[in-house]
């Protein structure tokens, strides 16, 4: 197997809790030889803590060494221009969802991949979740069949589900890049929301619909691919409550059934829950996952339906304890060297944040 040489751009949150480490503990398919973080002490961890060589405060540093692939795991606002040069270098790029706040960063992400030829894969690590492979399959074969998708999102906060990680924060970022990320962000949420954005606007747009919701709209938009069926680029009704700490948006299904989708950040409990229930005629489908920064621990996949006479039959598929993100990681070397197709694509992530910011526009309309 041809081991890629990877640099990992941005070593936060999930970059620690999950990229560094997966990278580095897949050795026959990557070598996690750099890093670029601004912050000092988490390049000084992450060197000590993963062996890596080359560590770098910025993204130009990095693209010297000799590398064939980059994951970006840094803040939102800057993946376009981190991807976008990262191709232009060359590269393979596995990039953070949401792929772009933007549009246009979309665009330019999937202009800059065009232009290089190399692989661009949206890190929506859930279409990678086994469970989620096999509910595909649990699918009726006709978008008809499917009544209502339902999903809930509680999202508190992730101390709970990491502390027992090692992760070193990343305290110690120069002020003026900080402040020069923040200006991005609050620039680039405006230019999606077409307009000024108040402090709740601004959480819930930037919070529940792109950087939460955006998961299980890529997931909506990988089933409904399956069964052959477009996503639609707009919803119908969207909807912000609790100062933007709780979204909602909903939409039409192409067989006249519907989507309804609601995200809450319930700080008083440490209750992580993400459930995508498939209300279909003759049965249900319901997916569970668990906090994404909980290793080996299975999404729950139940299917639901009428067994004899007037019994209930509920069948729990345990299907792996493989991690959506090393599965993820896998299928980027898939296709970064030419074995499979990319999965998640740039084109698919556009269409998932035309339709999150529609929501988002009606909400505040
Ligand atoms: N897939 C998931 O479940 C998941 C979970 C959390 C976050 N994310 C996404 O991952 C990305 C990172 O989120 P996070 O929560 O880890 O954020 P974070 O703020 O914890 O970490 C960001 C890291 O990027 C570094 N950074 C800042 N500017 C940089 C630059 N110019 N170049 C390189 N590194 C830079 C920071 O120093 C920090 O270490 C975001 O896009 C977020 O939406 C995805």
């Amino acid at each position: 197997m041809r081991r890629l040489r990877v640099g990992l751009v941005g070593a936060g949150l999930v970059g620690q809790a999950a990229h560094a480490f997966y990278l580095w503990q897949d050795r026959e398919r990557f070598d996690l030889v750099a890093l670029a973080d601004p912050s000092p002490s988490v390049r000084t961890a992450m060197g000590a803590r993963y062996n890596i060589a080359e560590l770098h405060a910025g993204l130009d540093d990095l693209l010297a060494c000799e590398l064939d692939a980059v994951v970006i795991a840094a803040p939102d606002p800057l993946h376009p221009a981190l991807a976008a040069a990262s191709l232009a270098a060359g590269l393979h790029v596995l990039c953070e969802k949401p792929l772009s706040l933007t549009v246009s960063g979309c665009d330019r992400i999937a202009a800059a991949r065009d232009r290089s030829g190399r692989v661009l894969q949206v890190a929506y690590m859930k279409r990678y979740d086994p469970a989620y492979r096999s509910a595909l399959d649990l699918l009726p074969e006709r978008v008809e069949d499917i009544k209502l998708i339902s999903v809930e999102v509680n999202d508190p906060d992730h101390e709970p589900f990491v502390a027992h990680l090692p992760i070193t924060a990343a305290d110690d970022v120069p002020a003026a890049l900080r402040d020069r990320t923040r200006a991005q962000h609050a620039a680039q949420l405006q230019e999606a929301a077409g307009g000024a954005l108040d402090e709740a606007g601004a959480r819930a747009l930037g919070g529940g619909f792109l950087s939460a919701l955006v998961h299980d709209v890529a997931v909506v938009h990988g089933m409904l691919a399956h069964l052959g069926c477009e996503l639609p680029a707009s919803a119908d009704q969207g909807a912000l409550f609790d100062q933007g700490r709780g979204v909602q948006l909903a939409f039409a299904l192409p067989g006249g059934g519907r989507v309804a989708m609601t995200y809450l950040n319930l700080h008083g409990v440490p209750d992580y829950h993400e459930r995508i229930t498939i209300f279909c005629t003759d049965r249900i489908v319901e997916l569970e996952f668990p906090s994404p920064y909980l290793r080996h621990l299975p999404t729950r996949l139940r299917v639901r339906r009428r067994g004899g006479g007037q019994a209930l039959e509920v069948q729990e598929h345990r299907v792996s304890h493989e991690d959506a993100f090393r599965e993820q990681l896998r299928a980027f070397h898939a296709a970064a060297t030419g074995q499979a197709p990319v999965l998640t694509t740039a084109e698919q992530a556009r269409r998932d944040i035309e339709l999150l910011t529609s929501a988002f526009r009606q909400a505040v309309a």
